[in-house]
């Protein structure tokens, strides 16, 4: 039997086969809220082994695109309510990713206009976020300089993503990934290149700057089952200004062990220039369901699972263009691409108007 389509048990979840959806910011939220058209195009995906959602910010400050949903006040929670019903009507599984931005943010994002928060302060960053100009039109701008949190602060934010935790299971998700990857909150702590404070939250000391994910982790399961929880990282990843540093290749192993003996759902690794070296200390140190993602195709995911890689396989951009992804692999059909313009933004136009495969189309 093809390796893709075998089923994957989580510690509480049953997955029919090894083809996760993996998170993606798709900008439609206008009023913040999920809508119908989300619950359609999260629906029309559902026969992924897992899908997980694009990044759900847990707060206003949490927030560094324009457009992206919340999961903080109660009309954000029902618009969730009504992906999930429909996911699980058609027979699927959905997690959703908990998204705070820390510095990849904008001062007319934040509320009342204050700077956005990271683990040190900082200047403004070579990085583009989605957000208002000076004019208040929607366009890309550099990403503000951000001050330091506190560690009062910290430990607001903390429970901030345990509240967001219980309004996704409140709103029918079967859990919640944390995102710790791509150099946003959780990763501008853990990176040493940045994170220089003198407390016990940062610093040369690999614990310190592991203190407030595996401290919010902890938080989360203690609130919604370790079952529930999964979390996303990215080593050696080069993006929104994060450096390389010295003890980078300890700090992931080390934090891969941490999060084995917690017992979580999974650990995902979104592979930006991720070593080998890396994903099998990563694979070693971490006992449980291991997800990798980054430019998969079908032909390298089956190699990666018989070879013992990974236990499943995240798919993003197959993903967009793609709702019957599954029965495409299935077949080895060919799969669409989607326009690259229609990412993020816009309207049911490269969101939900992407046909399944029809037996016509092949070729030969
Ligand atoms: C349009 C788009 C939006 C994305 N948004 C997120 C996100 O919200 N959270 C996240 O962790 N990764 C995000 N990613 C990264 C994807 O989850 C995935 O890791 C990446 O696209 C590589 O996989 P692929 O080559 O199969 O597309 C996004 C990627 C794309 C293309």
């Amino acid at each position: 039997m093809n390796a893709l389509f075998t089923p994957h048990a989580l510690p509480a979840l049953e997955l029919p086969n090894r083809i996760v959806m993996a998170p993606m910011t798709r900008s439609r939220a206008v009023t913040e809220s999920p809508d119908d058209a989300t619950a359609e195009y999260y629906a029309q995906r559902a026969s992924a082994g897992l899908i997980i959602t694009e990044g759900a910010v847990i707060s206003p400050e949490a927030r560094g695109y324009l457009w992206t949903p919340g999961i903080y006040t109660t009309g954000q929670i029902a618009g969730w309510k009504k992906v999930t019903d429909r996911v699980h009507a058609k027979g699927g599984r959905i997690f959703a990713q908990l998204w705070h931005v820390g510095r990849m943010s904008h001062t007319s994002l934040q509320p009342d206009g204050q700077l956005p928060v990271s683990s040190v302060c900082s200047r403004s960053l070579n990085w583009p976020v989605f957000a208002w100009d000076e004019n208040g039109r929607p366009a890309q701008v550099t990403a503000s300089p951000a001050r330091q949190l506190t560690v009062d602060e910290i430990h607001r934010i903390t429970d901030e993503f345990v509240l967001a935790a219980t309004s996704a299971q409140e709103a029918g998700f079967d859990g919640v990934e944390l995102h710790a990857a791509g150099a946003y909150l959780f990763d501008q702590f853990i990176n040493g290149g940045i994170n220089t404070r003198s407390d016990s939250y940062g610093g040369a000391e690999t614990h310190n700057r592991l203190r407030f994910l595996l401290e919010t982790v902890d938080a989360v399961v203690a609130a919604t089952g370790r079952e529930r929880v999964g979390v996303r990282i990215s080593p050696e990843a080069r993006i929104h200004d994060g450096p390389g540093y010295e003890d980078e290749f300890n700090t992931f192993v080390t934090l891969a062990k941490a999060l084995s003996s917690r017992g979580i759902a999974y650990l995902h690794i979104n592979e930006m220039g991720t070593s080998q070296r890396m994903l099998d200390a990563v694979r070693q140190a971490f006992s449980g369901t291991l997800i990798l993602a980054g430019e998969y195709t079908r032909e390298k995911a089956l190699a990666t699972l018989e070879a013992g890689g990974a236990d499943l396989i995240a798919f993003g951009r197959p993903f967009i263009g793609n709702p019957d992804l599954v029965e495409r692999f299935r077949n080895d059909w060919p799969l669409t691409v989607a326009d690259r313009d229609t990412y993020y933004g816009g309207d049911e136009h490269g969101y939900t108007d992407f046909p399944p495969f029809q037996k016509s189309e092949q070729r030969g």
